[in-house]
Protein backbone atom coordinates (compact mmCIF):
# COMPACT_ATOMS: atom_id res chain seq x y z
CA UNK A 1 0.00 0.00 0.00
CA UNK A 2 1.31 3.39 -1.06
CA UNK A 3 2.34 5.63 1.90
CA UNK A 4 0.27 8.12 2.06
CA UNK A 5 -3.13 5.84 1.33
CA UNK A 6 -5.33 6.25 4.30
CA UNK A 7 -7.70 3.86 2.24
CA UNK A 8 -6.73 1.45 -0.72
CA UNK A 9 -9.41 0.09 -3.17
CA UNK A 10 -8.10 -2.63 -5.27
CA UNK A 11 -9.54 -4.67 -7.92
CA UNK A 12 -13.21 -4.57 -5.94
CA UNK A 13 -16.27 -6.73 -7.73
CA UNK A 14 -19.43 -7.31 -6.27
CA UNK A 15 -22.45 -8.54 -7.72
CA UNK A 16 -26.31 -9.56 -6.92
CA UNK A 17 -27.32 -12.09 -8.81
CA UNK A 18 -26.71 -10.96 -12.60
CA UNK A 19 -26.01 -7.69 -11.59
CA UNK A 20 -22.56 -6.15 -11.44
CA UNK A 21 -23.16 -3.37 -8.71
CA UNK A 22 -19.00 -3.19 -9.00
CA UNK A 23 -16.61 -4.59 -11.47
CA UNK A 24 -12.62 -4.32 -10.75
CA UNK A 25 -13.20 -1.31 -8.89
CA UNK A 26 -9.81 0.26 -7.44
CA UNK A 27 -8.95 3.68 -6.34
CA UNK A 28 -7.03 5.34 -3.21
CA UNK A 29 -8.00 8.10 -0.52
CA UNK A 30 -4.87 9.98 0.53
CA UNK A 31 -4.47 10.63 3.94
CA UNK A 32 -6.80 14.05 4.90
CA UNK A 33 -8.12 14.54 1.59
CA UNK A 34 -12.22 15.06 0.48
CA UNK A 35 -12.21 11.87 -2.39
CA UNK A 36 -15.65 12.09 -4.26
CA UNK A 37 -17.37 9.68 -6.03
CA UNK A 38 -19.61 10.26 -8.67
CA UNK A 39 -21.67 8.73 -11.41
CA UNK A 40 -25.54 8.04 -12.85
CA UNK A 41 -28.16 6.72 -10.46
CA UNK A 42 -27.25 2.73 -10.20
CA UNK A 43 -23.40 3.20 -10.74
CA UNK A 44 -22.59 1.64 -7.78
CA UNK A 45 -21.87 4.60 -5.44
CA UNK A 46 -23.73 3.21 -2.50
CA UNK A 47 -22.19 -0.17 -3.06
CA UNK A 48 -18.96 0.77 -3.18
CA UNK A 49 -19.59 2.51 0.57
CA UNK A 50 -21.56 -0.13 1.78
CA UNK A 51 -18.41 -2.49 1.27
CA UNK A 52 -15.64 -0.04 3.51
CA UNK A 53 -18.07 0.13 5.61
CA UNK A 54 -18.55 -3.66 6.31
CA UNK A 55 -22.18 -3.50 5.44
CA UNK A 56 -21.41 -5.39 1.53
CA UNK A 57 -18.81 -8.03 1.39
CA UNK A 58 -17.17 -7.81 -2.30
CA UNK A 59 -16.84 -11.13 -3.96
CA UNK A 60 -13.59 -10.28 -5.13
CA UNK A 61 -10.65 -7.46 -4.47
CA UNK A 62 -9.56 -5.70 -0.85
CA UNK A 63 -9.92 -2.40 0.85
CA UNK A 64 -7.71 -1.63 3.02
CA UNK A 65 -7.84 0.52 5.81
CA UNK A 66 -4.44 1.92 7.28
CA UNK A 67 -2.53 -1.90 8.12
CA UNK A 68 -6.40 -3.58 7.84
CA UNK A 69 -7.76 -5.51 5.54
CA UNK A 70 -11.42 -4.42 5.73
CA UNK A 71 -12.81 -7.35 3.57
CA UNK A 72 -11.65 -9.59 6.62
CA UNK A 73 -13.21 -7.49 9.51
CA UNK A 74 -16.52 -7.64 11.05
CA UNK A 75 -19.04 -4.92 9.97
CA UNK A 76 -19.21 -3.98 13.88
CA UNK A 77 -15.50 -3.57 14.17
CA UNK A 78 -15.05 -1.02 11.22
CA UNK A 79 -16.47 1.96 13.22
CA UNK A 80 -13.67 0.97 15.94
CA UNK A 81 -11.29 1.46 13.99
CA UNK A 82 -11.54 5.01 12.90
CA UNK A 83 -14.66 4.32 10.38
CA UNK A 84 -17.75 6.52 10.37
CA UNK A 85 -20.69 6.94 7.70
CA UNK A 86 -23.61 8.82 7.10
CA UNK A 87 -26.50 6.88 5.09
CA UNK A 88 -28.52 7.94 1.58
CA UNK A 89 -31.02 7.26 3.55
CA UNK A 90 -30.96 9.08 7.47
CA UNK A 91 -30.56 6.56 9.78
CA UNK A 92 -31.08 7.65 13.50
CA UNK A 93 -33.15 6.64 16.50
CA UNK A 94 -36.32 8.86 15.63
CA UNK A 95 -37.86 8.73 18.63
CA UNK A 96 -35.03 10.32 20.64
CA UNK A 97 -33.46 13.97 20.83
CA UNK A 98 -30.66 15.18 19.07
CA UNK A 99 -28.25 15.07 22.13
CA UNK A 100 -29.12 11.28 22.88
CA UNK A 101 -28.69 10.21 19.28
CA UNK A 102 -24.95 11.31 19.11
CA UNK A 103 -24.81 10.44 23.37
CA UNK A 104 -25.59 6.78 21.60
CA UNK A 105 -22.88 7.19 18.96
CA UNK A 106 -20.75 8.32 21.76
CA UNK A 107 -20.98 5.27 23.54
CA UNK A 108 -20.01 3.29 21.18
CA UNK A 109 -15.72 4.59 22.64
CA UNK A 110 -17.27 4.05 26.41
CA UNK A 111 -14.81 1.58 27.71
CA UNK A 112 -16.50 0.87 30.99
CA UNK A 113 -18.54 -2.68 30.94
CA UNK A 114 -21.79 -2.21 32.49
CA UNK A 115 -20.47 -4.11 35.74
CA UNK A 116 -17.35 -1.91 35.73
CA UNK A 117 -19.79 0.94 35.75
CA UNK A 118 -21.37 -0.04 38.88
CA UNK A 119 -18.19 -0.95 40.50
CA UNK A 120 -16.56 2.23 39.74
CA UNK A 121 -19.14 4.51 39.45
CA UNK A 122 -17.09 7.55 39.91
CA UNK A 123 -15.11 6.85 37.42
CA UNK A 124 -17.98 6.32 34.97
CA UNK A 125 -19.84 9.66 36.18
CA UNK A 126 -16.42 11.53 34.75
CA UNK A 127 -16.61 9.78 31.99
CA UNK A 128 -19.98 10.55 30.70
CA UNK A 129 -19.56 14.07 31.57
CA UNK A 130 -16.32 14.10 29.30
CA UNK A 131 -18.48 12.48 26.30
CA UNK A 132 -21.44 15.00 26.94
CA UNK A 133 -18.39 18.03 26.68
CA UNK A 134 -18.07 16.04 23.46
CA UNK A 135 -20.96 15.88 22.46
CA UNK A 136 -22.21 19.66 23.10
CA UNK A 137 -19.09 20.44 21.29
CA UNK A 138 -20.30 18.87 17.70
CA UNK A 139 -23.51 20.17 18.53
CA UNK A 140 -22.05 23.53 18.98
CA UNK A 141 -20.10 23.03 15.44
CA UNK A 142 -22.72 22.06 13.58
CA UNK A 143 -25.14 24.70 14.88
CA UNK A 144 -27.58 22.82 16.02
CA UNK A 145 -27.95 24.03 19.69
CA UNK A 146 -31.57 24.92 19.21
CA UNK A 147 -32.79 21.38 18.26
CA UNK A 148 -30.58 19.55 21.02
CA UNK A 149 -33.86 18.37 22.98
CA UNK A 150 -36.23 17.86 20.10
CA UNK A 151 -37.10 14.34 19.24
CA UNK A 152 -35.34 13.76 15.66
CA UNK A 153 -38.66 11.70 13.77
CA UNK A 154 -39.82 15.30 13.81
CA UNK A 155 -37.61 17.33 12.81
CA UNK A 156 -37.81 19.05 9.08
CA UNK A 157 -35.33 17.06 6.39
CA UNK A 158 -32.11 19.40 6.18
CA UNK A 159 -31.92 18.93 10.18
CA UNK A 160 -31.71 15.62 10.53
CA UNK A 161 -29.08 15.38 7.65
CA UNK A 162 -27.17 17.52 9.86
CA UNK A 163 -27.64 15.75 13.27
CA UNK A 164 -26.74 12.73 11.29
CA UNK A 165 -23.42 14.42 10.32
CA UNK A 166 -23.23 14.81 14.22
CA UNK A 167 -24.20 11.31 15.12
CA UNK A 168 -21.17 10.34 12.55
CA UNK A 169 -18.92 13.19 13.80
CA UNK A 170 -19.64 11.57 17.63
CA UNK A 171 -17.31 8.90 16.34
CA UNK A 172 -14.59 10.82 16.43
CA UNK A 173 -13.56 9.29 12.79
CA UNK A 174 -10.01 9.40 10.89
CA UNK A 175 -12.37 8.45 8.04
CA UNK A 176 -15.69 9.84 6.98
CA UNK A 177 -17.96 8.34 4.32
CA UNK A 178 -21.02 10.73 3.67
CA UNK A 179 -23.86 8.96 0.88
CA UNK A 180 -25.14 12.53 -0.40
CA UNK A 181 -25.26 14.88 2.63
CA UNK A 182 -26.88 17.39 0.43
CA UNK A 183 -29.41 15.56 -1.38
CA UNK A 184 -33.06 17.21 -0.94
CA UNK A 185 -31.65 20.39 0.61
CA UNK A 186 -32.81 23.76 -0.53
CA UNK A 187 -29.59 26.05 -1.58
CA UNK A 188 -29.14 27.85 1.80
CA UNK A 189 -29.16 24.42 3.43
CA UNK A 190 -26.58 22.76 0.98
CA UNK A 191 -24.30 25.76 1.76
CA UNK A 192 -24.29 25.07 5.29
CA UNK A 193 -23.60 21.83 4.85
CA UNK A 194 -20.54 22.13 2.16
CA UNK A 195 -18.93 24.72 4.88
CA UNK A 196 -19.44 21.79 7.46
CA UNK A 197 -17.60 19.43 5.68
CA UNK A 198 -14.98 21.53 4.70
CA UNK A 199 -14.51 22.54 8.40
CA UNK A 200 -14.34 18.62 9.69
CA UNK A 201 -11.95 18.24 6.63
CA UNK A 202 -9.35 21.65 7.30
CA UNK A 203 -9.82 22.20 11.05
CA UNK A 204 -10.14 18.41 11.85
CA UNK A 205 -8.38 16.86 9.62
CA UNK A 206 -10.80 13.88 9.01
CA UNK A 207 -10.42 11.96 5.52
CA UNK A 208 -13.58 12.29 3.44
CA UNK A 209 -15.41 10.08 0.78
CA UNK A 210 -18.07 11.96 -0.12
CA UNK A 211 -20.90 10.91 -2.57
CA UNK A 212 -22.97 13.60 -4.18
CA UNK A 213 -24.87 14.53 -7.62
CA UNK A 214 -24.52 18.00 -7.17
CA UNK A 215 -21.33 18.63 -9.64
CA UNK A 216 -20.92 22.39 -8.82
CA UNK A 217 -20.63 21.76 -5.26
CA UNK A 218 -18.60 18.20 -5.83
CA UNK A 219 -16.51 20.21 -8.17
CA UNK A 220 -15.79 23.18 -5.57
CA UNK A 221 -15.29 21.22 -2.40
CA UNK A 222 -13.38 17.71 -3.45
CA UNK A 223 -9.48 17.41 -4.56
CA UNK A 224 -10.11 14.33 -6.60
CA UNK A 225 -12.69 12.54 -7.74
CA UNK A 226 -13.63 8.68 -8.69
CA UNK A 227 -16.54 8.35 -11.64
CA UNK A 228 -18.39 5.14 -11.59
CA UNK A 229 -20.60 3.74 -14.26
CA UNK A 230 -22.54 0.48 -14.45
CA UNK A 231 -20.13 -0.64 -11.36
CA UNK A 232 -17.04 0.49 -13.59
CA UNK A 233 -14.67 2.95 -12.89
CA UNK A 234 -14.30 5.65 -16.16
CA UNK A 235 -12.73 8.33 -14.62
CA UNK A 236 -10.31 9.35 -11.89
CA UNK A 237 -8.46 12.78 -11.41
CA UNK A 238 -8.67 16.43 -10.36
CA UNK A 239 -11.99 17.75 -10.72
CA UNK A 240 -10.36 19.80 -13.50
CA UNK A 241 -9.38 16.83 -15.04
CA UNK A 242 -12.90 15.60 -14.54
CA UNK A 243 -14.77 18.20 -15.72
CA UNK A 244 -13.03 17.74 -19.26
CA UNK A 245 -12.63 13.91 -19.83
CA UNK A 246 -14.54 13.27 -22.43
CA UNK A 247 -16.35 9.79 -21.23
CA UNK A 248 -17.10 11.20 -17.94
CA UNK A 249 -18.94 13.77 -19.97
CA UNK A 250 -20.86 11.10 -22.41
CA UNK A 251 -21.23 8.99 -19.49
CA UNK A 252 -22.75 11.54 -16.96
CA UNK A 253 -21.93 15.16 -16.83
CA UNK A 254 -23.71 15.50 -19.96
CA UNK A 255 -26.85 15.02 -18.17
CA UNK A 256 -26.01 16.55 -14.80
N1 LIG B 1 -28.99 -5.10 -1.78
C1 LIG B 1 -29.07 -5.12 -3.12
N2 LIG B 1 -29.70 -6.13 -3.75
C2 LIG B 1 -29.78 -6.18 -5.10
N3 LIG B 1 -29.27 -5.24 -5.91
C3 LIG B 1 -28.63 -4.20 -5.35
C4 LIG B 1 -28.51 -4.07 -3.92
N4 LIG B 1 -27.81 -2.93 -3.64
C5 LIG B 1 -27.53 -2.38 -4.83
N5 LIG B 1 -28.02 -3.12 -5.85
C6 LIG B 1 -27.88 -2.85 -7.29
O1 LIG B 1 -26.55 -2.46 -7.53
C7 LIG B 1 -26.50 -1.40 -8.47
C8 LIG B 1 -25.77 -0.23 -7.86
O2 LIG B 1 -26.59 0.36 -6.85
P1 LIG B 1 -26.11 1.52 -5.90
O3 LIG B 1 -27.18 1.74 -4.90
O4 LIG B 1 -24.76 1.20 -5.40
O5 LIG B 1 -26.05 2.76 -6.90
P2 LIG B 1 -25.77 4.30 -6.63
O6 LIG B 1 -24.67 4.71 -7.53
O7 LIG B 1 -25.63 4.56 -5.18
O8 LIG B 1 -27.13 4.98 -7.18
P3 LIG B 1 -27.94 6.28 -6.63
O9 LIG B 1 -27.25 7.47 -7.24
O10 LIG B 1 -29.30 6.10 -7.22
O11 LIG B 1 -27.93 6.26 -5.16
C9 LIG B 1 -27.92 -1.12 -8.87
O12 LIG B 1 -28.20 -1.82 -10.05
C10 LIG B 1 -28.73 -1.65 -7.71
O13 LIG B 1 -30.01 -2.03 -8.12
MG1 LIG C 1 -26.67 5.61 -3.79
Amino acid sequence: MSHEHILDVRNVSLSFGGTNALLDVSFGVRRGEIRAIIGPNGAGKTSMLNCISGFYRPQKGEIQFKETSLVQTPPHKIAGLGIARTFQNIALYTGLSTLNNLMAARHIHMKQTALDSAIYWGRAQKEEVQHREFVEEIIDFLEIAHIRKATVGALPYGLRKRVELGRALALEPELLLLDEPMAGMNVEEKEDMARFILDIYERRGVTIVLIEHDMGLVMDISDRVVVLDFGRKIGDGTPDEIKNDERVIQAYLGQA
